[in-house]
């Protein structure tokens, strides 16, 4: 079965064996086949963070758990649990909950990918990440088909990282997830600077609606990083890596302009400007130039049509190469390389 419609790399991969489930019960009948059983397997949401770089001898087993709903008997403050199947698109649920004027989703607009895979990565964008909303989720082991509750201590939530990475990696399979939304308007979230112009561009002067605020991150979703619906590619390819203020102190000294954002134990930096230093910003690559570097957003690999994965892993072991050697500073993907 190809996977080329299944990744937003648009890689032309190969899977042995493909299933799709629409419901706990499905899944729990295909983890009990004995074809499935023995071989290695790969839960697919919207395949928004994934390159093959070869064939998957295995089964590729799809997520297509539906349901967006507010959960009755909810918490007596002015906060509301939403539950959504992990098959849903994550875009999806956060255009629910706007319809529902619920608040806490609006600066996640736009992300591709689905609601179950968004925990994984504890996805994050404009000073907002998943684990700020979130309640708790629901998984099947898939050793024992047991359904199984994680709260947002179990599931150790950090920068792109959950404890389904990391220990808990291709043990669990989410089948749903729970927000906690607010009634009432919060102040909004507009720390990133961009979210604010964009929006004294609309026009706005009071305190924005979460539909605004929507409103404007999709405005700068759009203007920075490439449509995968039209340029295969998956959000940014590597993570921003944390130097030591000593580090970053003395590559400032160096290079003044650049920017870094102080995090815990050092200073988080924008591995796009790394990548930008070094030349690669619209770079491309390949016969035709079919894969390469976007061109208004250096974190962002792209795929224009044809290419493999392993010639867009190869282009990203160039990058990591030359900003180590540039810079002395050691990127790591952010995607799940296959
Ligand atoms: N920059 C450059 N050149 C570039 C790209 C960025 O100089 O080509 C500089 C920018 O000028 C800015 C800084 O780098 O000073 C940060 O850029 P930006 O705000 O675009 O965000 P980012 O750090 O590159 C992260 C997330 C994105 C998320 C944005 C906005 C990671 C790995 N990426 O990117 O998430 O949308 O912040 O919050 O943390 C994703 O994970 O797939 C993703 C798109």
């Amino acid at each position: 079965v190809s996977l080329r419609a299944y990744n937003t790399f648009g890689i032309d991969a190969k899977a042995r064996l493909f299933a799709t489930f629409t419901s706990v019960e499905e899944l729990r009948a295909l983890l009990r086949q004995p074809e499935v059983q023995a071989a290695p397997k790969l839960v697919l949401g919207g395949g928004s963070n994934l390159l093959f770089t070869q064939d998957f001898d295995g089964v590729v087993l799809k997520n297509e758990i539906r349901g967006l709903d507010l959960l009755p008997d909810g918490p007596a403050d002015d906060t509301v649990l939403v539950r959504a199947g992990a098959g849903e698109s994550w875009h999806g649920l956060v255009e629910y909950a706007l319809s529902q004027n619920l608040a806490g989703l609006e600066n996640l607009s736009l992300i591709p990918g689905t609601v179950g895979a968004a925990p994984l990565q504890n996805i994050g964008a404009y000073g907002v990440e998943l684990q700020d909303a979130f309640e708790f989720l629901e998984a099947v082991e898939i050793s024992t088909g047991e359904l199984r509750r994680f709260s947002r201590e179990e599931c150790g939530f950090g920068y792109r990282e959950s404890v389904f990475k990391g220990p808990l990696r291709n043990q669990y399979i989410v089948t749903g997830v729970v927000m906690r939304l607010h009634r009432q308007r919060q102040p909004a979230n507009t720390s990133y600077g961009a979210i604010r112009s964009t929006l004294e561009e609309m026009g706005v002067t009071e305190e924005p609606t979460p539909q605004q605020v929507s409103q404007a991150v999709i405005s700068i979703r759009r203007s920075k990083l490439p449509d995968p619906a039209q340029v295969g590619n998956a959000g940014s390819f590597f993570k921003n890596p944390e130097v030591s203020q000593a580090k970053f102190d003395a590559l400032k000294a160096q290079y003044p302009e650049l920017p870094g954002y102080p995090v815990p134990g050092g200073v988080k930096v924008p591995a796009g400007w790394l990548i930008e230093q070094c030349g690669w910003k619209g770079h491309r690559a390949g016969e035709g130039g079919r894969y390469g570097v976007h061109d208004r957003q250096a974190l962002v690999l792209v795929n224009h049509g044809g290419a493999t994965g392993a010639e867009v892993r190869a282009l990203a072991e160039e990058i990591i190469a030359s900003v180590r050697e540039k810079f002395g500073i050691e990127l790591h993907p952010e995607v799940n390389i296959l």
